[in-house]
């Protein structure tokens, strides 16, 4: 991605579990990557935190919750001091399906006002945060690459099936935030690419109460999805900047 320099830096939030963690292990396998990690619960994370150990010079994990401001602007301030302010890779793999009593609502007589501002604050306003706080970390003159990664099912082209609200708009709105994101990116650090990912249904704990309908070769392990994300990261241009891309390498249509 970068033919400019030996070592890049890559941040990946929501690295505890999942397509995150995903993205960590594959990173780690690369020579000229040093990885700054972030996970939420500590006891969720044991995996992530076994690796930091084996991995200690590239690997670095830090604890943040993305629903907390300071705690992106605290992250962000730390990172600037380590890299002197330059990020390579961003990539926001933060994202909520369930948790405990907050379920994707069937039908509108589900709908919870706390449980959907959650969703929203979680899938969307995240990500708009950290592209604000880390936009001084993207001022330099190397190729770089800042994705969200989303949801087909966030489309409102593709919404035949109806239900799912909160997790469906916030995806959505999630897309709006990016396109708004990298309109300004292009205008103040012009070497920035600002996508949102689809990563296509995979094997992970978001997924796992709704795969019993998914034929097996549409359940993409997570290692398989990481390795089609990355394909499409290392492979875009200026001329994908603001779209929505599935692991594919296709657009997604809005
Ligand atoms: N799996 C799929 O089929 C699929 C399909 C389409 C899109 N996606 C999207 O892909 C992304 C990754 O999903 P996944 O399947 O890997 O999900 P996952 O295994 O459930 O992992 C979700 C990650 O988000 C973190 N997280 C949740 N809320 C957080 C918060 N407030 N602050 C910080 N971290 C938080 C979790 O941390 P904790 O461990 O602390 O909970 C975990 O690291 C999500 O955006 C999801 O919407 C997934």
């Amino acid at each position: 991605m970068n033919n400019y320099q030996t070592k890049t830096n890559a941040l990946i939030f929501g690295a505890s579990r999942g397509i995150g963690l995903g993205f960590v292990k594959a990173l780690l396998e690369k020579q000229d990557v040093n990885i700054y990690a972030t996970y939420r619960r500590t006891n969720l994370s044991t995996e992530l935190l076994s690796l930091e150990t084996t991995h200690h010079q590239t690997l670095h994990c830090l604890a943040v919750d993305v629903t907390k401001e300071d705690q992106i602007t605290n992250l962000s301030d730390y990172i600037q001091q380590q890299t002197e302010s330059k990020l390579h890779l961003v990539i926001n793999c933060v994202g909520i399906l369930h948790q405990g009593t907050l379920q994707p609502e069937k039908s509108l007589k589900h709908i919870n006002l706390e449980n959907l501002v959650y969703y929203f604050q979680v899938n969307s306003i995240a990500s708009v945060l950290i592209a604000k706080h880390f936009m001084p970390l993207f001022c330099h003159s190397n190729k770089s690459i800042l994705a969200f990664i989303s949801a087909k099912i966030g489309s409102i082209h593709d919404n035949h099936l109806g239900g799912w609200y909160g997790y469906r708009a916030s995806k959505a709105a999630l897309n709006m935030f990016m396109r708004t994101i990298a309109i300004e990116y292009s205008r103040k650090c012009s070497q920035t690419i600002v996508v949102s990912l689809h990563p296509g249904t995979t094997d992970t704990d978001l997924s796992k109460p709704f795969q019993k309908n998914i034929p097996p070769h549409q359940l993409f392990s997570i290692e398989k999805t990481v390795n089609q994300l990355l394909e499409v990261i290392y492979s875009l241009t200026a001329n994908d900047s603001g779209y929505f891309i599935s692991w594919e390498g296709n657009r997604v249509l809005w």
